[in-house]
């Protein structure tokens, strides 16, 4: 027994995280590099959500709990769906994952025979296909450009939907794009899924908090009751709380659903850690006004980012209306020669282009589906963003 099996050769590893890594290698070799990869909030978990987990500690919180959360959590995700998304799920509804990505994991695992499909838009969050491929299941990718607004129409999706599909997976506000769907066109989608009726919606609602469109967030369970039984709504507290190490992502679905969920992780990693369910209580329950100062912080970064970027020679993006991400399309790019001589024949190269050249770290649109384009993260200093932003431009101002 000298090899992997093929499950685990049918994926590949985060290419953000990756990239994260080479920053850090950089950094330790003396390299002034810019990181503009990782997909996590640069504020600090809030402090009455750290006092929380210490209280816990000290209180001997420290045992097993139920393996997919504790009723206290359950009761604060079940209330937090209410307020936010005016969603009405059971504590019998919920299921708490260590981290969404385990969430996303343990549906699809729980739900995937071999050749059923799931239809994923792109740009793409990077885990979901590789997440499809090792449940077995094929990944449909329906393409949203820069020319769209990377959002797919529901002709698009209707077209995308075969016998096999089982799944589309949501994701609004979107990493990369930052795109978000409105409620008119929520329901415009629900209303093609509606009449398939093996197909359900898997939303990953990670940065419902990080929100700057002019139109409420609104998800399709909530515009579209007619799915609710066919919806999984997946959120967390990763992005909205800056709590990305504490690991807890929760879902809420029909309860079949969360059982499967339940066994599945009852033979993996059991309980998420009983101190950070803790401090997600405290999160989900507490004062939210922090959430609103934030996001005025983040909107100011996107509006110098999508400015600057709109000011290079050669890169175009839209305006997100969500999350810390925006996706610059760099087709005009393509083809251009560096001073160094190496032609530029790919997202893949612009980005190591820039890396190399310019000192900056970005992610390349391959990751996510839909090229030539590249990812920045823009949760990082308005100065830091200002010279990461000059190095770009001057890098696609020296191409010929
Ligand atoms: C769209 C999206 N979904 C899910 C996740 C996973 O979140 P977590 O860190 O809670 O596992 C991320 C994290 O980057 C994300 O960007």
């Amino acid at each position: 027994m000298t090899s992997l099996s093929q499950s685990i050769q049918r994926i590949q590893p985060s290419a953000t995280m990756a990239m994260s890594g080479r920053v850090a290698e950089l950094r330790a070799e003396g390299v002034d590099v810019i990181g503009l990869s990782a997909g996590e909030p640069d504020f600090d978990t809030p402090d009455f959500v750290k006092e929380a987990a210490i209280k816990a500690i000290r209180d001997g919180e420290t045992n097993y709990t139920p393996v997919d959360g504790t009723m206290a959590l359950k009761q604060a995700v079940a209330a937090k769906f209410k307020r936010d998304n005016d969603l009405d799920y059971t504590p019998k509804q919920v299921s708490v994952n260590s981290g969404g990505k385990q969430s996303l994991f343990n549906a699809l695992v729980a739900t995937l025979d071999p050749g059923e499909e799931v239809i994923i838009p792109a740009p793409y969050w990077v885990s979901y296909p590789d997440i499809v491929n090792f449940a077995g299941g094929t990944p449909v990718i329906v393409s949203a450009g820069a020319e769209q607004d990377y959002k797919i129409t529901p002709e698009q999706l209707e077209a995308a939907i075969t016998p096999q599909t089982r799944w589309l997976i949501l994701n609004s506000p979107s990493n990369p794009s930052g795109a978000a769907y409105s409620g008119e066109e929520l329901k415009a989608l629900g209303e093609v899924i509606l009449p398939h009726q093996d197909m359900m919606v898997m939303t990953d609602d990670m940065y419902e908090h990080v929100w700057y469109a002019d139109f409420p967030f609104t998800t399709i369970a909530q515009v579209c009751p007619e799915l609710y039984d066919r919806v999984l709504t997946v959120n967390g507290c990763s992005k909205a709380y800056a709590m990305t190490g504490w690991r807890i992502g929760y879902a809420g679905g029909p309860e079949w659903l969360i059982a499967g969920m339940r066994k599945l992780q009852s033979q993996s990693t059991s309980n998420p850690c009983s101190i950070s369910q803790a401090a997600a209580v405290a999160a989900l329950n507490g004062p939210q006004d922090f959430l609103a100062e934030r996001n005025a912080a983040f909107l100011k970064r996107r509006d110098l980012v999508v400015s600057m970027i709109n000011d290079t020679p050669g890169l175009s993006c839209p305006t997100p209306e969500g999350a810390f991400y925006v996706y610059p399309d760099a087709s005009e790019l393509m083809g251009k020669t560096t001073p160094g001589g190496k032609v530029i024949d790919s997202d893949e190269a612009l980005i190591g282009y820039f890396l190399d050249d310019a000192k900056v770290a970005a992610v390349h649109g391959g990751a996510f589906g839909l090229s030539p384009a590249f990812r920045i993260s823009y949760a990082t200093s308005d100065d830091i963003l200002k010279e990461a932003c000059t190095r770009i431009q001057k890098a696609c101002a020296a191409l010929t």
